[in-house]
């Protein structure tokens, strides 16, 4: 059996055992995804425990998604990493070769790309896009987004130096695009946006929206790359603004999709499979509401 895993810090609330099995099934694929929750410290280790494991089962692992704490962990591993996974800083997705070399990814930006072009269908291609943040979420992303063609594209942060670094890092990409890459604070981003894109944590500390709703154009589109209650402030601030508001969960399903086709070179239905984990929430959030 070929072996998978997602290994983090904590784990045992990701999604993508379940999106990978789905991804599996429709695709009638032989493998296994499970999830391990890694010590602190112990990734390398870990990631050697995974394989030999797996060899000692008379399995095959062939690979693993990374999540927090260890994305930049599994960028020291590799022996081949990829250009954007490089930009960002990051790594989301290792593949295990035959001839035992670790390959390293990063597809968090192409999830997101995917999810905004193809399951919300608004193309990017000369777009004004504001990026809110920029952290290890907003890193992850950026390049990507300019490479789907966006012609002006703000980096705005608390801490305006972080952008002004961030910017920095990508201006070759953008000048390849021939893209405007400015960055700005928070409260003097200078115009509005056919798409924005919350890569903050603020709503995860209970803060409101950091920037002011002018960013935003009627009829926009405004994704938090939370879902869930973390995402929710946003997304209502989004609509009571006009603009049309969407979670992460499809940058998650879309993300997975991507390292699917990197490890099994098939294109899982990706779109069917975020209906399907949505219903599911759906029916948790509903199951979860205390009887009137
Ligand atoms: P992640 O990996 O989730 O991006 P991170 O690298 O710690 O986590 O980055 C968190 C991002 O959220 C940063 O852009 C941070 O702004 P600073 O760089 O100024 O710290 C932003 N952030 C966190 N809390 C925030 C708040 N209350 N208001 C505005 N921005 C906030």
């Amino acid at each position: 059996m070929d072996l998978y895993c997602v290994m983090g810090n904590p784990v045992e609330h990701s999604r993508s055992p379940r999106i990978h099995a789905r991804f599996a099934e429709l695709c009638g694929q032989q493998m296994d995804y499970g999830r391990r929750l890694v010590p602190l410290g112990a990734f390398a280790e870990h990631i050697a425990a995974f394989r030999r494991e797996a060899a000692e089962r008379g399995d095959t692992a062939r690979g693993c998604n990374v999540t927090v704490p260890f994305k930049f962990d599994a960028a020291a591993l590799a022996q081949h990493t990829s250009e954007r996974a490089t930009l960002a800083q990051a790594v989301n997705t290792l593949r295990f070769a035959d001839d035992g070399g670790i390959h390293a990814d990063n597809t968090d930006g192409i999830g997101l790309v995917n999810d905004i072009e193809r399951n919300a269908a608004v193309p990017l291609q000369g777009k004004a896009l504001l990026l809110i943040g920029a952290g290890g979420a907003a890193a992850g992303v950026l390049g990507p987004l300019l490479d789907a063609g966006a012609s002006r594209v703000v980096v705005a942060n608390r801490t305006v130096g972080k952008a002004v670094e961030l910017v920095r890092l990508h201006a070759a990409i953008a000048l390849r695009q021939g893209a405007a890459l400015e960055a700005w604070a928070l409260d003097e981003v200078p115009g509005s946006f056919d798409v924005v894109v919350n890569a903050t944590a603020s709503s995860l500390a209970g803060d409101a929206v950091p920037v002011n709703a002018s960013v935003l154009r009627p009829g926009g589109l405004a994704v938090d790359m939370m879902y869930g209650p973390a995402a929710a402030g946003f997304m209502a601030w989004a609509e009571a603004h006009g603009a049309t508001a969407r979670d992460g969960l499809g940058m998650l399903v879309e993300q997975a999709a991507e390292a699917f086709e990197i490890w099994r070179g098939v294109r899982p239905p990706s779109a069917q499979v975020l209906a399907e984990i949505r219903a599911e929430l759906a029916a948790l959030a509903v199951a979860k509401r205390p009887a009137a």
